[in-house]
C-alpha cells in the first residue's frame, strides 16, 4: 500500500517538474503570429534608433495634419465639405495598422489617392524609404500589442492590403 503512494507520489511530482521545465522553455521564445490559421515569423523587435528617428521625423513633417501625438483630427471619419477625409490618428485608434508596409509605404511616397481628392501630400521627394521606414517603426511602438501583431501579419502574409 505505502510503495503504491510513494510510486503516486513520485509520478506527480515528475509530472509536475515536466510541465514546470516547459513552461520555463516557452516562457521568452517568440512564439509566431497566428491569424486566420496563417502563420508568420514572430513579432520582429523594433530599432530603438529607428524609432528615435521616426519621432523627429514625424514632429516635422506630419504632427501638423496628423497630431503632435498622432491623435489625428477630431471626428476624422466624417468627410469634409469637399468630399475629403480629414487626417486620421496614427496610434492604434486609426486604421495605419490596417494596412501592410508596402502599402503604407507607397502612401507616404506618392500621396493619398487624387480619386478621392485626398489630402494626405506625397513626400517621396522629401524622405527617403529609410526615413518613412523609420516613421513607421515610431508608429509602430506607439501601436498595442494587437494592433502591431495584426499589421506585421498583413506585411508578412496578407501582401497589398
Ligand atoms: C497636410 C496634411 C497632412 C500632412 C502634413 C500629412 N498627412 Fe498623412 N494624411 C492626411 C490626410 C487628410 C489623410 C487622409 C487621406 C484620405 O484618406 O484620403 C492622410 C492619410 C495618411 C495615411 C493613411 C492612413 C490610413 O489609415 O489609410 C498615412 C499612413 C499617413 N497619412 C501618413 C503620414 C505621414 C507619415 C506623414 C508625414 C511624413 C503625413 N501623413 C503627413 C493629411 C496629412
Amino acid at each position: 500500500m505505502l510503495s503504491r503512494t510513494l510510486l503516486l507520489f513520485i509520478l506527480a511530482v515528475g509530472l509536475l517538474l515536466l510541465l514546470l521545465v516547459s513552461a520555463l522553455t516557452t516562457f521568452g521564445t517568440p512564439q509566431p503570429v497566428v491569424i486566420n490559421g496563417t502563420a508568420a515569423p514572430p513579432l520582429p523587435t523594433l530599432n530603438p534608433a529607428a524609432v528615435a528617428e521616426g519621432e523627429r521625423l514625424y514632429a516635422r513633417y506630419c504632427a501638423s495634419c496628423h497630431g503632435a501625438n498622432l491623435e489625428g483630427a477630431p471626428d476624422w471619419k466624417t468627410p469634409l465639405s469637399d468630399g475629403s477625409l480629414p487626417p486620421p490618428p496614427q496610434d492604434s485608434s486609426g486604421h495605419t495598422w490596417h494596412h501592410a508596409d508596402s502599402l503604407l509605404l507607397t502612401i507616404i511616397r506618392e500621396g493619398g489617392a487624387p480619386t478621392t481628392n485626398s489630402k494626405m501630400p506625397a513626400f517621396g521627394e522629401q524622405l527617403r524609404d529609410e526615413e518613412i521606414e523609420a516613421i513607421l517603426a515610431f508608429f509602430k511602438s506607439r501601436w498595442g500589442e494587437e494592433e502591431r501583431k495584426f499589421q506585421w501579419w498583413v506585411t508578412v502574409v496578407g501582401g497589398e492590403q
